[in-house]
This record gives structure tokens, sequence and C-alpha cells, in this order.
């Protein structure tokens, strides 16, 4: 028996010896297709190759009787093993964002004026009446302590009304997350929806956020890359080539950081269907729907069967600071997504809970003032950068500017850093959002006169770039 035992455990070894060998060997192939591509100049990643990859390992899979499940895991574990091998995995870009970011303290430390165009902030105020349901929240005698880490019943509910008026769509509290700002909410969106072996997909440009949470996840990310030639239209045959290949989440960002880009409305449509046929989740990130300059249709407004859909108090009610926003999806993905919460921060606190609710009695005349704002900053960035070497698509909402230098060897990266170092103008590169080094990204959440003075020293650094 024991010896039978011995044997058996001595052939597994043997087995493990030769898949090791086999997938060592698989790799080397990789490398060498890998380099044949590259002298052909062809892209590392091709869907279509890889659909076929795993409908074939599928079809081996059960002719010798393996779970479906795992033969796609293991095909997918290969195939992200010898991207990696090929030199073409994500590395994360949030650095180009936040490494700006901390450079303009820097500067700013050591007594320098910066004129801050790299930042997602707007410098709008919340109005008085939230700032009193905070402190009247804190009251006197009041002990501040944990909440429900899925928000105050009286929040969810407000917010659940809200979208029932504004959406005409029947949601119950417990479809609401409460959560620390949108951020959080997409951060516990992606983590609850995908593991290690599944695919999300990212429409380029995207704001670099998803992608490091995808990182996280250790998920595989696929790439809709989208261009200015193109009015940033996304390409609906990219998408199905993706779905095919195994896509669970998509993620749009609408109205689009960092293009201001509104997904039209039949075109939303039309995404919503491809998704629905393939049980595709859509995570709808419309934390800039508050600034909306042309008409704007919500995934709410479809009939989108999986959606967490994200938003936020930050940009709408100028609550930057307040760190609150809101996840809405289905009871069970709210319940995975609270459990993040639960074992992260714990909960929103309750006086900024309050404040949200005394934030939502806004009435929407009042919250257009900022909405109204930012249409005239987009105004007044748009008439000076046409005088310059630069392409654009005006911004259908959101608060930023995406343009496209027209040199050849432009990159943005460096331009950014002599922008910032000589002219004292911070932008935000166009790598931090994908493969764009000729683009960069002007944040209107400033004052017109900075907006001006930035766009101004943008021209001079242009010319002197063109030498
Ligand atoms: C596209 C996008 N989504 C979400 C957020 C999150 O904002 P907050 O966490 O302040 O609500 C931001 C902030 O800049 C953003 O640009």
């Amino acid at each position: 028996m024991s010896s039978s035992l011995e044997e058996d455990r001595r052939s597994i070894r043997e087995v493990d010896d030769k898949i090791l060998r086999l997938i060592k060997y698989r790799l080397e192939l990789a490398k060498k297709i890998g380099k044949r591509k590259k002298e052909r100049d062809l892209s590392t990643v091709d869907l279509r190759v890889e659909k076929n990859v795993i409908e074939e390992a599928l079809r081996l899979g059960k002719e010798i009787g393996l779970n479906e499940e795992f033969t796609e895991k293991v095909m997918n574990l290969l195939i992200s093993e010898s991207l990696r091998a090929q030199g073409r995995l994500a590395q994360g870009r949030s650095g180009y964002l936040y490494g700006m970011f901390e450079r303009v303290q820097e500067l700013e430390s050591q007594g320098e004026k910066v004129v801050k165009l790299n930042v997602g902030e707007p410098d709008f105020q919340c109005l008085p009446t939230v700032k009193t349901a905070a402190r009247e929240a804190l009251g006197e005698d009041k002990d501040i302590k944990y909440v429900s880490a899925a928000g105050i019943k009286e929040l969810r509910e407000s917010i659940a009304n809200m979208i029932r008026q504004k959406h005409g769509l029947k949601i119950n509290p417990n479809q609401v997350l409460v959560t620390l700002g949108g951020k959080f909410a997409v951060f516990s969106g992606i983590l609850a929806s995908v593991s290690e072996l599944s695919r999300v997909l990212l429409i380029e440009p995207y704001w670099p956020v998803y992608e490091e949470c995808a990182l996280l996840a250790k998920t595989r990310i696929d790439y809709v890359h989208t261009v200015l030639e193109n009015d940033w239209r996304i390409d609906f045959q990219k998408i199905e080539e993706a779905f095919d290949a195994g896509t669970k989440l998509m993620i749009l960002c609408n109205p689009s950081n960092p293009t201001g880009k509104i997904i039209p409305k039949e075109e939303l449509e039309e995404i919503v269907q491809l998704a629905n046929k393939r049980n595709v989740t859509i995570l709808s990130d419309e934390v800039y729907d508050a600034y909306a300059f042309s008409p704007f249709t919500s995934v709410l407004d479809t009939a989108c069967d999986n959606f967490i859909y994200v938003n936020s108090f930050s940009k709408k009610y100028g609550m930057t600071g307040w760190r609150v926003g809101y996840a809405i999806s289905s009871p069970q993905t709210i319940l995975r997504m609270q459990k993040i919460m639960q074992i992260s921060a714990t909960c929103v606190p309750e006086f900024v809970q309050m404040a949200a609710i005394k934030a939502l009695t806004i009435d929407e005349k009042t919250v257009a003032t900022f909405s109204e704002t930012m249409r005239r900053r987009v105004g007044i960035a748009c008439d000076a950068l046409r005088g310059l070497p630069l392409a654009f698509k005006k911004p259908d909402g959101g608060m930023y500017v995406f343009p496209e230098a027209n040199y050849e060897d432009f990159n943005s990266n460096d331009f950014a850093l002599k922008l910032l170092s000589t002219q004292k103008v911070a932008v935000a590169p166009g790598e931090a959002f994908g493969d764009y080094p000729r683009c960069f990204r002007i944040s209107l959440g400033t004052s017109e006169e900075n907006i001006k003075i930035g766009i101004e020293r943008i021209g001079k650094m242009l010319e002197k770039w063109k030498g």
C-alpha cells in the first residue's frame, strides 16, 4: 500500500517535471515569436490569434475531460506569461500623473509659483449648508463611532431616490454602496469583479487608476486604442475581438478623463448590447456627468444587464476633500464590494455622509453653475489652443482638454518636465493615459486667468520645442 503511494507520488513529480519543461519550452517559443513580430513591425497582442488558441485548448480540454473553467484559466495564465516574456505586460502608468503632482509640490515648497493645469480637482467650493450639516452631525456631545460599511441607511435611500428620479430606474438601497470618493467605488468594483486569471477591457486613453487596480487584482488587461483623428470613437469590432477572448469586465469613463468625449447614445447602446450578449459587466465611471455640455446618456439609461455605476460628490458639489462617492450595482456585487470596504477603510465617516445627504438636496439650478463655469473654461481653453500647433477635439464634457502636438518626435513626458522647469506650468503627460506620447492633458480646474496664462506659456514652450 505505502509503496504504491510512494510510486504515485513519484509519478506526480515526474509529470510536474514534464509540465514545467514544456512551459519553459513554450515561453522560449513565445519569445521567438515576439522577435519575429518585432522584425515585421507587428503588434505583440493579437486578440484573434489568442481567441483561436483558447478555443482550440477548450476543444481539447473537453475531449480529454477537463473542466472548461480550469482550461480557460490555464490558457490565460500561459498567454499572459508569454506576453510577459515578450516584454508586453502593463506596468501601470499612474506614476506619470502622481509623479508630476509630487514635482509641483516640491517646487511650491521651494517658494515657486506654478500654474497647475495637471490636477483633476475643480477649484469649486462646496455650499455652506453642506458644511453646516457636517458640523451639526459632529455635535458637541455626539460620539463619533463606526457606522455600516455599506453606508448609513438615510444616505443609501437618498441616493436610490435621486437615481430613481433622474434615470427613472427603480433602485433599492441594498444596490447602493457609499464609498470613499468615486475612486474607492472604482477600486472595490474592479477587485470584486475579477480574479487573477480573468480579463479586463480598457478603452485607451484611460484614467490610469483603472489599470493600476486591475494590476493589483493581477487580472489580464486588454486595450482598445482610440485616436483623435477618429474623434476618439470606439471601434466595435475591436470590442468584439476582446469579448471573444473572454473579457469579464469592461471599464468606461463617460464623460472621459482625459479626452472629454461623451459616448453618443446609439454607440453606448450598441456597446451594451455586445456586453449583454457576452455576459460582460460594464463598470461605468460617470463622475464627470455633472459637467456635460452635450447630450449625455448614462449606463443607467440603457438596458445593461450587468453594471457597476460609479459616481461621486467630488466634482458635482465641489467636495473632493470630503471623500464621498457611491456605486450602484446588483445586491450581490454590492455585498462583495462592501466586504472590501469592511476589511480596509471600515466606513465613510458618518458626519461626511450627513453632509452628503444635505448636498443631495441642493437644487439642480445651483449645481448647474459649476457646469456653466466649466463650459466657459472649455471655450476659453479651446480658443487659446486654436492658435497653437496642436490638434484637439473640443470636449463634450468633463474638465480636461487632451491636445496632440503636430511634431513627429514629440515626447509628452519630456515636454511636461521642461514646461514645468522652464515655464512653471504643470500638465499631465499623455503617457499617463496609454500609448499617447504626442498628447498631454490640460486640466480646467483652475481660474480663467490661470488657464490663459498656462496655455500662452505652453505656446512659448512649443515654439522652443520646434527649435
Ligand atoms: C475618471 C475619474 N474617476 C473617478 C475619480 C475619483 O474622484 P473622487 O474619488 O474624488 O470621487 C476621478 C478623480 O479625478 C476621475 O478622474
